[in-house]
């Protein structure tokens, strides 16, 4: 039996992209849809819903669907206009929710009536689903935007609506840092009032993303590491114990890359192409980066890449505390980071004080970010907590072995000496201090200075497999079909 599937998220590459989130978003639904080998009915072609926000680019060939009208979820009187604009993505069909009141503004978050906004996305999503005419049998959700999904549900199943009785709900973790917050003065944007059972028992306000993680069927977050430490109180957030009262209907299903959006044999952003079986592309990469950053090319020494979202969750201040030893050692730096500008004062100082040795990109830049994975010789994710993590799978599958802390997504997809001798593949530290972001950095430097056993280290992490449609997209189906067989479960018994 095949299942419709639809997605609702606020993120997806490359329409609309601040970090991980999208790119998930994007390469999950694409391989949903062409899991290779498998039979027909394990081919699942999805439907991404994604709020049209005013940076979203809308292609002439895009097909408009008739306007849709629901109640405004925050002003019981009104109704929300809407269109659904159908864009043909590569793998799926993108349907973009244009409500120029709600999206047709500056960022994609942060304004004051965001609870609203995301009640709306929600709520067109689903009505465009029910217009659609066919059974829909899961919604797979990401993040606390698309909380008010689980509203939305309840309400229609309260209604008697069978389109709403029928549709399993799952839950995707990106983030455990960022829950959807609504204090009770802003309830009435998801159209609640404090007393209302759908308000849930907290007195002082509504978490979306707790109101998803307890209304869905499934829950999981994007590795088995995360999903381990996120019962825990030192990672879970606030939220620990409700992953934990869902006892095996929460687990962690690693992330994939798609090998070819990410391949270095045919990235038009780098200097030469190259390959496991050729690798002497790669030298050119590693020149036209540092050149391009005002680094000088001829030196040998060790350059170290980072890239990410400046949020306290990746460690750059971590960096920034070790700078002085790194800098002591010779080695080089290039950072490239994009959100709270605060976090990257320290390298703004580095970079004017150390010209040559270290370089700061501050904005999001798709291209040079390919750069840095094809030319820095190691790759650092310091972060004090990733659900997953794409940066890390990237850098390996670019030849360029990874320094990670062993935490989340880093723990389940670097392997270091020390775990094991005949198949690692990075740098792996345990403590989130500089001394130890040195100390693994200092062995990599040390690896490095005998060629075979870095090559070696190069070809093992260049061979292993991400792949979404061979990997984890499996996985999301298996979860899918126990998420429908539950919710018919539950409607029986
Ligand atoms: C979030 C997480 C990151 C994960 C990404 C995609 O950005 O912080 O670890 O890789 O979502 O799932």
């Amino acid at each position: 039996m095949t299942l419709r599937i639809a997605m609702l998220a606020a993120e997806c590459e490359p329409w609309a992209k601040t970090g991980g989130l999208a790119d998930v978003v994007d390469a999950l639904a694409r391989a949903l849809g062409r899991i290779e080998g498998a039979a027909d009915a394990l081919r699942l072609p999805v439907d991404v819903f994604l709020p049209r926000y005013r940076t979203v680019p809308v292609p002439a060939d895009a097909i408009r669907e008739p306007v849709l009208e629901v109640p405004d979820p925050g002003r019981g009187d009104a109704v929300v206009h809407a269109t659904i604009v159908n864009v043909a993505a590569s793998g799926f069909r993108l349907r973009l929710v244009d409500v120029p009141a709600a999206f047709d503004r500056d960022g994609f978050y942060d304004h004051p009536d965001d609870p609203w906004r995301f009640a709306v996305f929600c709520r067109v999503a689903l009505a465009a689903l029910k217009r659609d005419g066919a059974p829909l049998d899961v919604l797979s959700i990401h993040d606390w935007h698309t909380g008010p999904a689980l509203l939305e549900r309840a309400r229609g199943e309260a209604a008697g609506d069978p389109f709403f009785a029928r549709m399993a709900v799952t839950v995707t973790i990106h983030n455990l840092a960022y829950h959807g917050w609504v204090p009770n003065e802003q309830l009435g944007q998801l159209g609640l009032r404090r007393d209302d059972r759908l308000a849930g028992a907290n007195p002082h306000g509504i978490d979306l993303l707790l109101t998803a993680i307890e209304g869905a069927e499934l829950a999981n977050t994007v590795s088995p590491g995360f999903a381990a430490e996120a019962l825990t109180p030192a990672f879970g957030m606030g939220l620990d114990d409700a992953l934990r009262a869902m006892g095996d209907r929460f687990g962690g299903i690693l992330n994939g890359i798609d090998p070819d959006v990410w391949n270095p044999a045919t990235d038009p952003a780098l200097a030469a192409p190259y390959g496991r079986a050729d690798m002497v592309g790669r030298a050119a990469c590693r020149a036209d980066l540092l050149r391009r950053n005002g680094l000088d090319p001829e030196d040998e020494g060790l350059v170290v890449g980072m890239i990410g979202r400046m949020d306290p969750q990746k460690g750059f201040d971590l960096l920034a505390d070790a700078m002085q030893d790194l800098l002591a050692d010779g080695v080089r730096v290039i950072v490239q980071g994009s959100g709270h500008a605060s976090l990257a004062d320290p390298f703004r100082a580095l970079a004017a004080a150390n010209p040559g040795r270290v370089a700061l990109i501050e904005r999001f830049d798709r291209d040079m970010a390919r750069r840095i994975y094809a030319g820095a010789d190691v790759f650092l994710m310091p972060s004090r907590f990733e659900p997953c993590g794409q940066g890390q799978m990237i850098a390996l599958r670019y030849g360029t072995p990874p320094v990670v802390r062993r935490t989340g997504g880093l723990a389940d997809s670097v392997i270091d000496v020390t775990d094991d001798p005949g198949r690692w593949t990075g740098f792996v530290f345990d403590e989130a201090s500089p001394t130890a972001l040195v100390a693994a950095i200092r062995r990599a430097g040390v690896v490095r200075g005998s060629a075979p056993a870095w090559a070696a280290l190069v070809d093992r992490g260049m061979a292993v497999d991400f792949n979404w449609v061979t990997g984890s997209a499996p996985a999301y189906v298996a979860m899918f079909r126990r998420a429908v067989a539950l919710r018919a479960a539950s409607r029986r018994g």
